[in-house]
């Protein structure tokens, strides 16, 4: 029963027999209404009617591109499980990344307020919340209907989130915060992998930006200064290939501390800095990548 439905994912899709046999271990645990390692001592088992109906269902919206996390309605983050839907983002591991860096610099005592922009699915600032309960943890986005899936996922996973829809910093008159956090659009809009594999199927606003890339990246680089508290930190992820260009950008805005952290793999992908000093117009220069 495995063995044939992952057959057909790895001709379909291209994928790596492994991978092309755990995609097809989850589908058919989802049909069969068991825990994925239950299936490891019965995957030759015959099935009901109901039962092989069901998988077929699942494993033909594999075979014609869907994604798993779609198919399913979930996706794990940060070790919470999160649900998605057509509307927002699949959470990435790449994306923890991010809100560890968050954790490792935000402050460990006294009230912290920590803000994401473009909060999609809900899952860093759930996951910062989650993590640091004491935190006033704001989440803006502008799609409404990513805002019922993140709504929904801090209801399910009891995080408290003050979630508002908006523009960036548009609706933030006045507000400051320690950590500004954002996994905004990154994707040059003519780069053809939005035209492959999962990425065809998201939400095309919360991938591409612009020309480079870039667009939203300045776009928050540039109005996040505004926002931030005397100590304040800007952390944003982006692209492996853009990581110069965001300690330029964050530089140009005269960022303290500007540096970019390495991902799991060695990649550079997390870019922050601290707030300008009032008044300072000297761009600070040192910068540096940690892996
Ligand atoms: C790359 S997704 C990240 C989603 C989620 N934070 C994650 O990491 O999985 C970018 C998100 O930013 C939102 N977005 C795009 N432009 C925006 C804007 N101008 N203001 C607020 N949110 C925006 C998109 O709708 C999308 O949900």
């Amino acid at each position: 029963m495995l063995e044939g439905a992952a057959r057909r994912i790895e001709a379909a899709l291209q994928l790596e027999r492994r991978e092309a046999r755990l995609e097809a271990r989850v589908l058919a645990a989802r049909a069969l209404e068991v825990a994925p390692a239950w299936l490891l001592g019965h995957d030759r088992d015959e099935l009901r009617p109901a039962q092989a109906a069901a998988l077929e269902t699942l494993v033909a919206r594999r075979e014609a591109g869907e994604p798993v996390a779609y198919i399913l309605e979930e996706r794990e983050f940060h070790g919470h499980l999160f649900r998605v839907t057509r509307d927002v983002l699949i959470p990435r591991p790449d994306t923890e990344r991010l809100v560890e860096a968050a954790l490792e610099r935000g402050p460990t005592q006294g009230p912290t307020r920590a803000l994401d922009l473009g909060t999609g699915s809900g899952c860093i600032a759930i996951s910062l919340a989650l993590a640091r309960p004491d935190w006033d943890v704001w989440a803006v986005e502008r799609s409404p209907a990513a805002l019922v899936v993140a709504r929904d996922n801090a209801r399910r996973l009891g995080a408290r989130v003050r979630f508002q829809e908006g523009d960036w910093f548009a609706g933030l008159e006045g507000q400051a915060f320690d950590l500004i956090v954002s996994n905004p659009p990154y994707v040059a809009a003519a780069d053809s992998h939005l035209l492959q594999g999962d990425l065809r199927h998201e939400p095309r606003s919360a991938l591409a930006s612009g020309p480079e890339g870039l667009d939203d990246l300045s776009r928050l680089i540039e109005g996040a200064a505004d926002h931030l508290t005397e100590e304040g930190w800007l952390m944003l992820e982006h692209g492996c290939h853009q990581g110069d260009a965001c300690r330029v950008l964050l530089n140009q805005q005269n960022f303290r501390k500007v540096s970019t952290l390495a991902d799991l793999a060695g990649l550079p992908r997390v870019s922050l800095g601290c707030r300008p000093f009032k008044g300072c117009r000297e761009s600070l220069q040192h910068t540096r990548i940690h892996t």
